[in-house]
């Protein structure tokens, strides 16, 4: 058993492993801070474990046993005897993909000379933290700066208490058989990327969402596309649905709920409740810190991470903004910056939002409407993928690619994509908005053939009054 009384100098101590904190314990180490990074559970957080990446492997499964079932008339592809060994799926997922990922992650983190600390982290004061390990050990740390990157939970409603067959986005990507019917409560991001999922691995699936569009971050003529793929796969969307209670039936579970004041219900073998995130901010000291908090228990901020105690520093899910990934990493770095004196601020004028549906939505910078509620004077031009060679080539042509300018100097300040491989295609439109480009920068460059990211060049020269393919 360890027990320290003395407490273990550090510079810099990190608090959760997730994509916001180890980058933020790299990007520290590499700008000369002694960095510890402490975890309770496992390296690489929500993301790597349970969320962004195991979800992602699910999908492509998905995906793969979609279409070798059904083969593809279009392509004269036929099939039959197609099998699904999910046990199998699973295996990969966990130890090719997750372990590989978190294992690479640990390695990182060693080889930037970062100590890592198993245990939970609760701060004394400004100065010191305990990390309990297993059974009594405890360790004293004391620290010059602390990041805390603790990320977030799945919320949980009344009358759907996790357990059993009431499961969370962690317990959908874990299940041990594909179930034959599943009901998804929220269809949000996580809501409709593992209810597609799991209906192109076999389930019947049904979606239940509480305001009056699905995926209701994205625009609506971009969900649509989505909502028309779902129908074809014979996925059941509901709106407006207020969902009341499950009632677990031991090999089945009832979901009670109610749409414009009509009461109905539904019974699946699994419910997903999907419904948002809320932030891991109780039982680490804040409040003994006295670091300022929203109501909605969000750290509160300034441009650089810094918390009301100077020395302390939040990032990702539990500061303000989307509970995503990449805004947890940007802002880890900006925090290590600042912490080693260097002018670092946020600036999260590109901020990508993408969902893996299918197919695939990604939003960069400002919708239409919102550059116009700034203010802004814009307008917009779409290309359909219809128009898109490559598309067409992937019997994929089903969406399209939309640019916001500014009128007149024609400097992009939004785009969005709903489509094959949007995720990839529209990584271009960040570095574009990032740098003030306008669309003539992007007409102008010279995009291979055929490629689907052409459509980001047509879409240009159509804000520019002059497509060639439209
Ligand atoms: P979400 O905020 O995306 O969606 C929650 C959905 O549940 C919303 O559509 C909301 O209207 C609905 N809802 C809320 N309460 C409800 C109720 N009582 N009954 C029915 N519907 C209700 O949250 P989600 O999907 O849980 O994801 C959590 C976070 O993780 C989000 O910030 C999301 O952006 C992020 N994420 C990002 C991914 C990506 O970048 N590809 C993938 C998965 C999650």
């Amino acid at each position: 058993m360890v027990v320290g009384a003395f407490a273990i100098e550090l510079d810099t101590v990190v608090v959760g492993s997730g994509p916001g904190g180890y980058v933020a314990a790299i990007r520290a180490a590499q700008l000369g801070q002694k960095v510890a990074i402490i975890e309770r559970e496992n390296i690489g957080g929500v993301c790597l474990n349970v969320g962004c990446i195991p979800s992602k492997a699910l999908i492509s499964a998905g995906h793969a046993y979609h279409n070798a079932q059904a083969g593809n008339e279009v392509f004269g592809v036929k099939s039959s005897g197609v099998e699904l060994d999910f046990k199998r799926t699973q295996e990969w997922k966990n130890n090719e993909v997750v372990n590989t990922l978190t294992s690479g992650i640990e390695m990182l983190l060693k080889k930037n000379k970062v100590e890592i600390i198993r245990g939970e982290a609760y701060f004394n004061n400004d100065k010191e933290l305990t990390v309990m390990g297993e059974g009594d050990d405890h360790q004293l740390y004391s620290f010059n700066h602390a990041i805390i990157a603790t990320g977030s939970t799945p919320i949980q409603i009344p009358g759907f208490k996790f357990g059993g067959r009431v499961i969370d986005s962690t317990g959908a990507l874990n299940l041990e058989e594909v179930p034959e019917k599943l009901v998804v409560i929220g269809g949000g991001v996580i809501g409709s990327e593992l209810g597609m999922a799991y209906s192109n691995l076999g389930s019947e699936v049904t979606i239940l969402e509480g305001s009056p569009q699905l995926l209701p971050t994205f625009e609506k003529d971009m969900v649509k596309v989505v909502e028309k793929k779902m129908k074809e796969r014979g996925i059941e969307t509901q709106t407006n649905a207020m969902a009341q209670e499950a009632v677990d039936n031991g090999d089945s579970v009832t979901v009670k709920y109610e749409v414009n004041g009509e009461a109905k219900e539904i019974t699946a073998d699994y419910v997903l409740v999907s419904v948002g995130r809320r932030p891991n901010t109780e039982e680490i000291g804040l409040e003994g810190l006295g670091v300022k908090m929203s109501d909605r228990g969000l750290v509160e901020v300034d441009n650089q991470g810094r918390t009301s105690v100077k020395n302390i520093f939040a990032i990702g899910d539990i500061v303000p903004g989307a509970a995503l990934a990449h805004k947890a990493s940007y802002e880890g770095k900006i925090a290590a910056e600042a912490i080693a004196g260097e002018p670092a601020a946020v600036d999260y004028k590109v901020m990508p939002s993408v969902a893996y549906t299918d197919p695939e939505l990604a939003s960069y910078g400002l919708t239409e409407k919102q550059a116009k509620e700034q203010g802004l004077d814009v307008h917009s031009a779409k290309f359909p993928l219809a128009g898109n060679g490559r598309a067409l080539s992937l019997d994929q042509k089903e969406g399209f690619v939309r640019l916001v300018a500014t009128k007149g100097d024609e400097v992009i300040v939004g785009a969005q994509m709903v489509g094959v491989n949007a995720s990839d295609v529209m990584a271009e439109l960040g570095l574009a908005i990032e740098a003030g480009m306008n669309a003539e920068d992007i007409a102008l460059t010279i995009h291979g053939h055929p490629t689907l990211s052409e459509s980001v060049m047509d879409t240009a020269e159509a804000i520019l009054g002059m497509p060639i393919h439209m």
